[in-house]
């Protein structure tokens, strides 16, 4: 499919991998309507530097399932009559909190990333292909559509989802839960010629991670990557997601962008390799 003329909600899309996949689809010729935390002024300052006319912003919190639903209703008045087609799910939080022994301090943080990780992707896509789906006459689920593509949602996920390494103990479950999302949304918006399809990264140089968190995790590709054994660029993860969204026979799919690496146990070693662990996530 095409690019040029579509709309795309970007949530995240003020953050490093969603900012670079605005960038991609409006060199491309498409629209883009990002959902985001910044206040309004922020929000909209930010996405005009991407580009003048063809680029909006909306705040509103993934983790509010009514906002979300007000967002959607906003986006379809902001762009062309019949435009929207897809989504990129890019927001996420990965809270931090400095390495210990202790595992029931970590429960706190997963009640935070499950909300606005897993629930808030569930919640995202739900919201957005119902906006897709209201373009177009309602004539009942059942209708596969061999010819008419509406559209094409992309969810991130993370290398980390599986296997969950013990420092990704609250992250790496909410990342797990995107990819079930997806299939499971893949399968349900199939018949309404909608695509689904995931993009796990391994570790992408972006504000999630922070410049504190970047060394250890640079060492640990060196260890366990096969090649390249580096920290990938939010351009090499959009082009990806580029990818995804422009062939139509890809659905259902989980795109690794991570130079081979296949993660690896945190404590196998002479020494407990922990103790370089700046921090659980
Ligand atoms: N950076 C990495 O190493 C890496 C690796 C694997 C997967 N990922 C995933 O890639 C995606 C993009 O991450 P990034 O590296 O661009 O991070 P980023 O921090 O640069 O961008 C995330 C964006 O999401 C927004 N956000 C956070 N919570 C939100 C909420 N509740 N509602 C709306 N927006 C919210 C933030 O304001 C930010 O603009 C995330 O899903 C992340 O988990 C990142």
């Amino acid at each position: 499919m095409k690019i040029e003329g579509k709309a795309f909600i970007i949530t995240g899309g003020c953050g490093s991998i969603g900012g670079e996949v605005a960038r991609h689809i409006l060199a491309k010729g498409g629209i883009v309507v990002i959902f985001d935390l910044q206040s309004p002024e922020e929000g909209t300052a930010k996405v005009k530097t991407y580009h003048e006319e063809r680029a909006f912003f909306i705040q509103a919190s993934v983790d509010n399932s009514s906002r979300l639903e007000a967002a959607c209703s906003e986006a379809l008045k902001l762009i062309p009559k019949g435009s929207l087609f897809g989504a990129i799910h890019t927001a996420a939080i990965a809270p931090g909190r400095k390495w210990s022994n202790r595992l029931k301090d970590s429960i706190n943080d997963f009640e935070k990333v499950l909300r606005v990780n897993a629930y808030g992707t569930f919640t995202v896509n739900a919201h957005i292909a119902d906006a897709i789906n209201s373009q177009y006459p309602d004539d009942g689920p059942f209708a596969p559509r061999e010819t008419e593509e509406r559209g094409v949602i992309i969810n991130i996920a993370s290398a980390v989802a599986h296997p969950v390494p013990a420092r990704c103990i609250t992250y790496g479950p909410t990342k797990t839960a995107v990819i079930g999302i997806s299939q499971g949304m893949a399968d349900f918006l199939g018949p309404y010629g909608i695509r689904v399809n995931t993009v796990s990264p391994a570790v992408v140089a972006s504000s999630i991670m922070g410049p504190d968190r970047i060394p250890y995790f640079v060492s640990e590709l060196e260890a366990g990557a096969i090649y390249p054994r580096r920290v990938s660029q939010p351009d090499e993860v959009a082009t990806g997601i580029i990818f995804l969204i422009e062939n139509s026979m890809m659905n259902d799919y989980e795109l690794r962008i991570d130079g081979g690496w296949r993660g690896s146990s945190n404590w196998a070693g002479p020494k407990d390799p922990r103790s370089n662990a700046l921090s659980l996530e």
